[in-house]
């Protein structure tokens, strides 16, 4: 009876020293937490102190404080014909406005490039770079409660092992700062470089279209070609198509998207090969069923795979980024069911083969475009009946969260995959739109300013959908919003007189920093 008493003691004991133990490490933990923040790196503290990084998820670049309210800009409303002859280049039907869209109006500032920020109320402020960081340091007086949110989302007091393991974990990666998943790559400024462009717009012709190639036009203003951009608050290593492709070995980078999405394809081809001719690159696009069907103008989309490191880079159309089902496959004319919470088939097919994806939509979301094409909202299966989803608006913001949504659910399965969402590419109609007389005619770079402050992105939808998400956030708005004079402007091969594409980007050009930016993350 006795040993047993003194072995119930013993277990006792120990039992409450395990916890006494315990309990004091905890108190020590969450005393220590706020301190982390004081080692940091000022840029990233809110960043990393964010909830995906203390439940183990990657950064995405969103941070919640918002200092400025943006007045509304329409900078996707126009639409790229899909359907056309590669070398039309006429737009169609684009009238509907959409409100979800905005950009930073950013002013035509002096030399001395000062930030202009249009608020709601649409007085002008100018930002500096000193107030813009008192302004991130008082959105930082949520400083606490940012970290007791954060501390509030770790599992609760009972489950103290997970919760100071994890701790522990969020400990080492803070003091190991990484730079390349905590900084904000839309926040810096464009610089002329001589070391650019990364290949000759008069060569790359293996891959780039003649239609973007502004060199093989009559433009002779070449400015645009020689900027780089400069992030301020991290690293961008220096872009070669070697080192890319080293670091690719074995690999599969996929972009899915709309035409916008064909010129960073066509971009990353180029900054590959440098622009040369290259024999040894097999077309590999049978593999993904992107081969021409009869009839067809061209594929679906593309794939390329480089031999020598075994790396395969592809595209595929998909302008809204949601499945398209023909409602009666016997009908040449029907109309396509649009089922805007559901991935397109290719991407539910494939997606198990891509190593890096970067998705985007934006310009083809107007009523115009969905009947040109007979598309139909469905949701669940079923015609939608969501008022609110039945606006363009509505419809978009519900895909770009789905399409997300789904990509974040498949990322344990691939724990490889880094999946990007790139915001909209800015459009530049001035005095008109695209059907309207609207032009692009400005030469000199930068005259809109060249540097971006602004914490917070540009594309507030896509920014929204990809918080808490693994999925990370390919900003390139704010950067590609003061880029006027990169566009194709009047120099479109076979433009209807009059009529100017401020929506495409001369090549080489601005998607080639869209490239650099998911290179330096890579
Ligand atoms: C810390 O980083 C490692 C590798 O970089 C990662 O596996 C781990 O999930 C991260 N932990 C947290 C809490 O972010
Ligand atoms: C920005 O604008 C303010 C007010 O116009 C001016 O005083 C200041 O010199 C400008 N800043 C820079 C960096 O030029
Ligand atoms: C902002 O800058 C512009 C030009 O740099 C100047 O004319 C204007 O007065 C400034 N506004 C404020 C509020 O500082
Ligand atoms: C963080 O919070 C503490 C206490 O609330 C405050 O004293 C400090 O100034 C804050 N730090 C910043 C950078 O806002
Ligand atoms: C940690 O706590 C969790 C409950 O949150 C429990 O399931 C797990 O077994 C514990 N692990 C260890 C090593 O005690
Ligand atoms: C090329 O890479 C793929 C994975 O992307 C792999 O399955 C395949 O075996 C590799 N081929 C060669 C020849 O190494
Ligand atoms: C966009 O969709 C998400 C998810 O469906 C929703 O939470 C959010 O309120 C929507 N935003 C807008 C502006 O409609």
């Amino acid at each position: 009876m006795k040993g047993g008493f003194y072995g119930l003691r013993g277990k006792q004991f120990s039992l409450i020293l395990i916890a006494l133990v315990c309990t004091t490490l905890l108190i020590w933990a969450w005393e220590k937490t706020p301190l982390l923040t004081s080692i940091l790196p000022p840029q990233g503290r809110l960043l990393q102190l964010s909830p995906e990084i203390l439940l183990g998820a990657p950064v995405v670049s969103s941070i919640s404080s918002k200092p400025h309210t943006y007045v509304n800009k329409d900078v996707s409303n126009i639409a790229e014909k899909e359907t056309v002859n590669e070398q039309e280049q006429h737009f169609d039907v684009a009238a509907s406005v959409d409100p979800s869209k905005s950009s930073p109006e950013i002013s035509k500032s002096d030399s001395n490039f000062n930030k202009t920020i249009v608020l709601k109320e649409e007085i002008p402020i100018n930002v500096t770079e000193e107030e813009e960081e008192k302004q991130k340091q008082s959105a930082e007086g949520k400083n606490s409660t940012q970290v007791k949110h954060s501390l509030d989302l770790v599992p609760p007091m009972g489950s103290a092992n997970s919760s100071s393991s994890m701790r522990e974990e969020a400990h080492k990666n803070m003091t190991s700062p990484k730079e390349k998943q905590a900084c904000n790559y839309a926040k810096g400024k464009w610089v002329a470089d001589n070391n650019r462009p990364l290949y000759s717009g008069f060569g790359c012709k293996q891959w780039l279209s003649a239609m973007w190639a502004c060199r093989l036009t009559q433009r002779t203003d070449f400015a645009y070609e020689k900027l780089r951009w400069q992030p301020k608050d991290c690293k961008m290593e220096e872009y070669t198509g070697s080192k890319f492709l080293k670091r690719m070995k074995d690999k599969t980078l996929a972009f899915v998207g709309d035409s916008l999405g064909r010129q960073q394809f066509q971009s990353l081809m180029c900054m590959i090969t440098g622009g040369e001719e290259r024999s040894d690159v097999k077309d590999v696009g049978r593999e993904y069923g992107l081969v021409k069907a009869r009839g067809a103008v061209r594929p679906d989309g593309w794939a390329y795979r480089f031999p020598s490191t075994n790396t395969t880079i592809l595209y595929y159309w998909s302008a809204s980024l949601c499945d398209l089902e023909p409602l009666d496959i016997k009908n040449p004319v029907t109309d396509y069911a649009m089922h805007l919470d559901r991935p397109p088939a290719f991407l539910r097919r494939f997606l198990h083969k891509f190593d890096v994806l970067v998705l985007n939509t934006g310009h083809h979301w107007n009523r115009g475009k969905l009947n040109a094409n007979r598309w139909v909202m469905h949701v669940g299966g079923v015609p939608n009946t969501n008022r609110k989803i039945a606006e363009i608006a509505g419809a978009k913001n519900l895909t770009i969260h789905s399409i997300v949504k789904w990509v974040d659910s498949q990322l344990p399965r691939y724990p490889g995959l880094k999946a990007f969402y790139r915001t909209i590419s800015p459009r530049h109609f001035f005095n008109g739109d695209w059907n309207t007389g609207g032009s692009c005619d400005n030469t000199t770079p930068m005259s809109e300013g060249k540097e971006i402050l602004q914490d917070e992105s540009s594309d507030t939808v896509a920014a929204a959908a990809v918080k808490g998400t693994r999925v990370k956030l390919l900003d390139i708005t704010a950067p590609s919003q003061l880029r006027d004079e990169g566009h194709i402007s009047r120099y479109s091969i076979k433009a209807t007189p009059g009529m100017q594409d401020c929506l495409h980007w001369c090549l080489p050009g601005v998607p080639d920093t869209w490239n650099e930016i998911i290179f330096a993350q890579l």
